[in-house]
């Protein structure tokens, strides 16, 4: 029930839907507790993004991160090996990318029943960058009278670069249209870009055409500044950066090898590799992606470093049909396992290690599952979103000896 904690005696009211579906609204909490704090959001009651608000923060790690091991533990069949929590991160301000929908006069996000639209331009977790490019593009589709246009909306936006991308779904052709139709005050460093989705469409920004700006922003990671064109990734969590690279440089290991790195968007985490590394080549199936970790490469001075557009598997088989082997391999994928046609033809890559970022643990234990000849040394987690029941999954498998 949203608002409790384990083992608390509350006073709860049991609604039912249409469906037959019940669930409890909390009313009041009779014995609270021990770790039970003041949630520290004031749309918190109606707003599922942070459902652990009311939870102490280390309670609250703790609690997701046991979670995470049950996940692992029920699809892989077999206990989770050791492993660490890292939490680089508070749970204020860390959020640098966000989506959303028109609800009313809101750009925000759908409440839990009964409870009004959350309003992303209060959203505590939000950066102040990206609160103030809501807002901003809020107030600018208001004055144009463009608000009603607007079904959804995703926001990207750049703390130290004071870059901005945001891509929305018209409403209909012709809410497209008139979106198109009307100049939208011209902002530094933002770029705005509109399309008409399908029903299913839940990528807003390929195939989006530009109302202002340049599809191009830049990021800092580390000591790097980065571009990235839409629709290629940028980081959702840009406090963990570097806490990712550190894991990703000591789970691979890369002194004096050839990496490969399998979902490198625009090199996010190659720049460091490949200067550890004796060269990486790094996969995305994202077109501006490859562009653009090219282009970073080239202004970073890594020049260790290629990129290949395709998708992990196909890219795999080429490059192993072509006689490349590898000797530490990094997975970084989006919410979906890499699917078992990888998991098949990655240990002809020879790595002697492989290492995973996973958004989500079930995906990791997933493709854990179909990776045949490598044994899982370490299951960390990092906390990129805390008040969230979001943790990112990262695995460490080295082959077994009696593996070729
Ligand atoms: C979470 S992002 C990480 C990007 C980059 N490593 C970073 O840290 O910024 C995952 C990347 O994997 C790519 N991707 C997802 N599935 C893929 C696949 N099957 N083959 C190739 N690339 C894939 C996406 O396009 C995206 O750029």
């Amino acid at each position: 029930m949203p608002g409790t904690l384990p083992e608390e005696l509350v006073d709860a009211e049991l609604r039912t839907d249409a469906r037959g579906r019940a669930w409890g609204v909390l009313e009041a909490v009779v014995s609270p507790h021990p770790q039970r704090v003041a949630p520290d959001c004031a749309q918190y009651r109606g707003c599922p993004g942070c459902p652990l608000r009311h939870a102490a923060p280390e309670f609250a790690a703790e609690w997701k991160l046991g979670a995470a091991r049950r996940a692992f533990e029920r699809i892989a069949g077999h206990p989770a090996p050791p492993g660490d929590l890292m939490q680089p991160v508070g749970r204020e301000a860390f959020r640098a990318r966000l989506s959303g929908a028109r609800l009313g006069g809101v750009l925000g996000m759908g409440a839990l029943p009964g409870e009004p639209p959350v309003d992303l331009r209060l959203c505590p977790a939000q950066t102040s960058a990206s609160r103030a490019a809501l807002t901003a593009f809020q107030a600018d589709l208001e004055a144009q009278g463009l608000l009603d246009a607007v079904a959804r909306v995703s926001v990207a936006a750049a703390e130290e670069t004071g870059d901005v991308r945001i891509a929305v779904a018209a409403m209909d052709a012709p809410a497209l249209a008139r979106l198109l139709a009307a100049p939208l005050p011209v902002r530094p460093g933002r770029a705005v870009f509109a399309k008409l989705p399908t029903a299913r469409d839940a990528d807003l920004e390929t195939g989006a055409t530009a109302l202002a700006g340049t599809p191009t922003m830049r990021f800092r990671a580390g000591d790097d500044t980065l571009q990235a064109t839409m629709p290629a990734w940028v980081p959702q969590s840009p406090g963990t950066l570097n806490a990712l690279r550190d894991w990703a440089l000591a789970a691979l290991q890369p002194a004096g090898v050839d990496v490969l790195e399998l979902g490198c968007g625009v090199g996010t985490l190659s720049l460091p590799l490949a200067r550890a590394a004796r060269s990486l080549v790094g996969v995305d199936c994202v077109r501006p992606a490859i562009v653009d970790a090219t282009e970073n490469a080239r202004v970073a001075g890594v020049e260790n470093a290629r990129f290949r557009l395709g998708f992990a598997d196909h890219a795999v088989r080429r490059l192993v049909s072509g006689g490349h082997r590898f000797e530490a391999v990094l997975l970084h994928g989006m919410r979906a396992p890499f699917g078992a046609r990888l998991m098949d033809v990655l240990p002809a890559v020879g790595a002697r290690r492989i290492a995973y970022l996973a958004p989500i643990t079930a995906s990791l234990a997933r493709d854990a599952n179909a990776l045949k000849g490598y044994t899982l040394e370490r299951l960390d987690f990092v906390d990129q979103m805390p008040g969230t029941a979001h943790l990112m999954a990262m695995g460490v498998w080295t082959r077994r000896p009696n593996s070729s």
